[in-house]
């Protein structure tokens, strides 16, 4: 079978308890290498789709004027600029019946101009137009399937403009193995291809076929779960699982662990920082799920945020792994183009704790020192190895780590008690960190050099003479 992406094994190396904190233990994961999965050669999605899709916001209240005003506002509120792309119509977009020459028929009350014309008008505003389909007899709400008419469908989507095509997996007649699911998804694949037009193809399988293992040389990008919902139980239990099939991701081939739900209001911002935080971090598709003409200040600094963007739409293409978990507490490290990595401290928890790693446990080159941004206060610290936050329960704390590499200070690393560590932080309550993004708390080892944001405390040096430049093994 084409595509088959061996995934490297996971082994435990070193477990250890910290006291001090409160709690907890570390285990560290060591990952073998593994060849990455061999993705479509065709140059599309080289990074991470972003843009929007009803779907999350909406659902089947969909309309030629919700997707016109939706582009619009890319424009106006300065997506686009960020790198925001794609406006994807998401189900119900088509009548009931296909017409007398099998055709889809976009229906005519939602979308009285139809498809193409409201392609015209996206690409004049220099974005991209998404469309829905399926993979089976009929959508999921109960539209017209593209099963045995992938290739009537396909060139109708090419000649209205299409850019980019999610592919569901209702009514799909029980053709559910592995093989029959592939061949399915090929099937569309192979007729978007025959029809010369680039559109990116986004497989919606819902990962139950495990499609890192096929889906590679068929799409650009592939679900890897449940549809997400609007609640922290859903955010979790997806980046359970995405996190864990980094191996599979590169350039051109994405794991998808579904839509942005940020700002749609059953999550607090301390979580929609986190889910923004490790969708970059996991190169994961920012497609933005919420309702742009009410869309919040709040909201749309998650969403602005470039330099969370630029982790995600980094041209390695490298999805982040995870380097270090224990009791919900995850260290994950992304590297950069630039020989720098993103660190995500996430803290899965209902209580606020300290997550920590080190430089060398994140996989950063060894230096004397290392300069740490913080993505979202642009507070930044130093260095000598140690890598810790205090982050709020639910709380993602997201560092962009460099290598001093010539004229370091001699910077202590220590006061953590560890330098690999996981531990916990009584009193604080999920949303503590609100006012300072999501730092919390004194981390001891760590020294601020500059502040481009609000200011992350800090207890300052350790007295110890000769307490530092020990880079930590992993
Ligand atoms: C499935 C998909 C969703 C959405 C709906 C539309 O549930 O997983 O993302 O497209 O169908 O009906």
């Amino acid at each position: 079978m084409p595509g088959k992406v061996p995934f490297r094994s996971v082994a435990v190396l070193t477990a250890f308890t910290t006291t001090t904190a409160g709690i907890a233990g570390a285990l560290v994961l060591g990952l073998s290498g593994a060849p990455p999965a061999a993705a479509l050669d065709d140059g599309l999605a080289l990074t991470p789709p972003m843009g929007f899709n009803n779907w999350n916001a909406f659902g089947c209240d969909v309309s030629e004027q919700l997707i016109r005003q939706t582009a619009d506002l890319m424009v106006s509120t300065g997506l686009k600029d960020a790198g925001y792309t794609y406006v994807n119509i998401d189900d119900c977009w088509s009548t009931h019946e296909r017409d007398a020459s099998g055709r889809l028929v976009a229906d005519p009350e939602k979308f009285p101009s139809g498809i193409a014309a409201l392609a015209d008008y996206v690409h004049g505003l220099g974005l991209k137009l998404g469309l829905y389909a399926d993979a089976g007899t009929a959508t999921c709400a109960g539209y017209p399937g593209s099963l045995g008419y992938e290739e009537v469908d396909a060139q109708t989507f090419a000649e209205w403009g299409v850019d980019y095509l999610k592919y569901d997996n209702c009514g799909n007649e029980g053709l559910t193995s592995p093989e029959e699911t592939e061949a399915r998804y090929r099937a569309m694949g192979d007729a978007l291809k025959a029809t010369g037009r680039p559109i990116v193809y986004s497989i919606c399988e819902w990962g139950l076929t495990d499609p890192a293992q096929w889906a590679a040389d068929v799409g650009h990008l592939w679900r890897t779960t449940w549809d997400i919902s609007d609640d922290w139980d859903s955010l979790s239990s997806i980046v359970e699982t995405n996190m864990r099939l980094d191996e599979a991701a590169g350039p051109g081939a994405w794991n998808d662990p579904d839509m942005l739900q940020v700002g749609n209001g059953g999550m607090t911002d301390t979580e929609y920082r986190t889910h923004f935080g490790l969708w970059a971090i996991m190169a994961a598709p920012l497609l933005i799920g919420t309702d742009l003409r009410t869309a919040t200040p709040e909201t749309m600094e998650i969403l602005l945020n470039e330099e969370i963007i630029a982790v995600n739409q980094d041209p390695l293409g490298v999805q982040g792994r995870v380097v270090a978990e224990s009791d919900g507490l995850v260290v994950f490290s992304k590297p950069l183009s630039d020989g720098g990595h993103a660190v995500a401290l996430y803290n899965s928890t209902d209580s606020a704790a300290t997550v920590s790693t080190t430089a060398a446990e994140a996989g950063v080159a060894a230096a004397d020192g290392y300069t740490l941004r913080d993505l979202w206060t642009g507070a930044v610290t130093s260095s000598a190895g140690t890598i810790a936050a205090a982050v709020p329960a639910h709380g993602t704390v997201l560092f962009r780590v460099e290598a001093d590499l010539a004229g370091s200070e001699d910077l202590p690393d220590a006061g953590l008690g560890a330098d690999i560590g996981l531990g916990a932080d009584a009193g604080l309550g999920a949303d503590a960190g609100e006012a300072v993004g999501d730092t919390v708390g004194d981390v001891p080892g760590l020294h601020p050099v500059g502040l481009g944001g609000a200011a992350v405390p800090m207890t300052g040096w350790p007295t110890q003479p000769g307490a530092s430049r020990r880079m930590p093994s992993a």
